[in-house]
């Protein structure tokens, strides 16, 4: 086994995050405004280039990968990405291999995705009324992003449903989306919003605090809490009436940076030691200026030494300005 990248607070760095774009064929009124501009196409990392930097990690004890964009399926050819990192999950160095989708091209990947030995798809589907979907991703089609689920299904992998609660958009959803994807053997993660980038609401405004939403929960609801999770940041219950499993990802009311063990790399190559920071490092020159990983391996190591204890996202009246200038789709959350 590798040795592990270990921050100064103890924790093992053993899953990354990668954006392999900041595109994305949605415009969530929570992720991103109306009217972005995105990065040249020529800032990118190549594909190539991509590969090396996540098996750099692999080799230094990333167990768990995860593709991200904006999203991830709109990038060009990003099928041979998910190929050729596969073959880590054949030696045996890397236990997963995943990405979180928007599910717009998904009923055209799945199959390809399975194959490469992809057994997890995250999903986001904040709202299953065709309506409120096209207002809150303002250009997705809720019937792609369904046949995509259905696909992935059936090519075998395991969806995990996530939504961001909203208030008063589709907070009425939240109890109907539990017995939906329950019911379709799917776990359902619900996500406070956070304030990241510039968006055209008022984070007030669509901020739930999770906490407020378990409690409506319990009314129709057995809820038990599970001591486990995926590896990542959700706390789980079990639903005892559907006997699916209900995550919790609590920015703001339950901070669980103490568990972190996770960073995450922007499609030019920047490292992010942790979401909601600014502090970060530049991987692309290291990358470029050798073919051999002695400087990429050392700007890493001298990146996970600054890691931060955590996060300081705050939505309220004080703080209105976003708690990190840079949206979402960047760092891939
Ligand atoms: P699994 O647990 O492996 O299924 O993945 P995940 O839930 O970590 O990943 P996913 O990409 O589905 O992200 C779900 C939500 O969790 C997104 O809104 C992410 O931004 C958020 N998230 C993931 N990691 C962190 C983190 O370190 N800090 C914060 N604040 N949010 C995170
Ligand atoms: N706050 C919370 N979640 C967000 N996502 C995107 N932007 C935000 C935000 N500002 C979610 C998406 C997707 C996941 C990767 O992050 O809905 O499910
Ligand atoms: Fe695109 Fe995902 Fe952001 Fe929506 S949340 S705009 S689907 S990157």
């Amino acid at each position: 086994r590798a040795w592990p990248l270990v921050d100064p607070f103890g924790r093992a760095i053993s899953y990354l995050r990668v954006s392999v774009t900041d595109r994305c064929d949605f415009r969530c009124v929570y992720c991103m405004s109306e009217d972005m501009s995105f990065l040249p196409k020529g800032d990118l990392l190549t594909l190539e280039e991509l590969d090396r930097l996540c098996s750099a990690f692999i080799a230094r004890g990333t167990r768990k990968l995860r593709l991200t964009g904006g999203e991830p399926l709109v990038r060009r050819n990003i099928m041979r990405l998910f190929e050729g990192l596969a073959r880590h999950l054949d030696s045996g160095a890397l236990d997963e291999l995943t990405l979180t989708t928007n599910g717009s091209r998904l009923a055209f990947f799945a199959p390809e995705l399975a194959a490469c030995g992809v057994r997890r798809v995250n999903v986001s589907l904040d709202s299953r009324d065709p309506e409120k979907f096209r207002t809150i991703t303002r250009r997705g089609d809720l019937g792609r992003v369904l046949a995509g689920i259905d696909a992935a299904q059936a090519a075998g992998l395991d969806v995990k449903i996530n939504m961001v609660a909203l208030k008063g958009v589709n907070e009425d959803e939240i109890v109907p989306m539990i017995g939906w994807a329950h019911a379709r053997g799917m776990d359902l993660t619900l996500i406070e919003v956070m304030p990241m980038g510039a968006v055209e609401p008022d984070r007030l405004d669509q901020y739930l605090p999770l906490p407020q939403v378990r409690a409506e929960i319990a009314k129709h609801y057995t809820l038990r809490d599970l001591a486990y999770g995926t590896g990542g940041p959700a706390r789980y219950v079990e639903v005892a009436e559907t006997g699916g499993r209900l995550g919790f990802i609590t920015p703001l009311t339950h901070n669980f940076c103490e568990s972190c063990n996770r960073v995450r790399v922007t499609c030019t190559g920047t490292l992010y030691m942790c979401l909601g920071q600014e502090d970060a490092a530049d991987l692309r020159a290291p990358l470029r200026a050798s073919s051999e990983n002695t400087l990429l391996n050392t700007a890493i190591e001298e990146a996970i030494t600054r890691k931060p204890k955590g996060h300081d996202f705050r939505i309220d009246r004080a703080h209105k300005a976003p708690a990190v200038p840079r949206h979402m789709s960047v760092t891939g959350g």
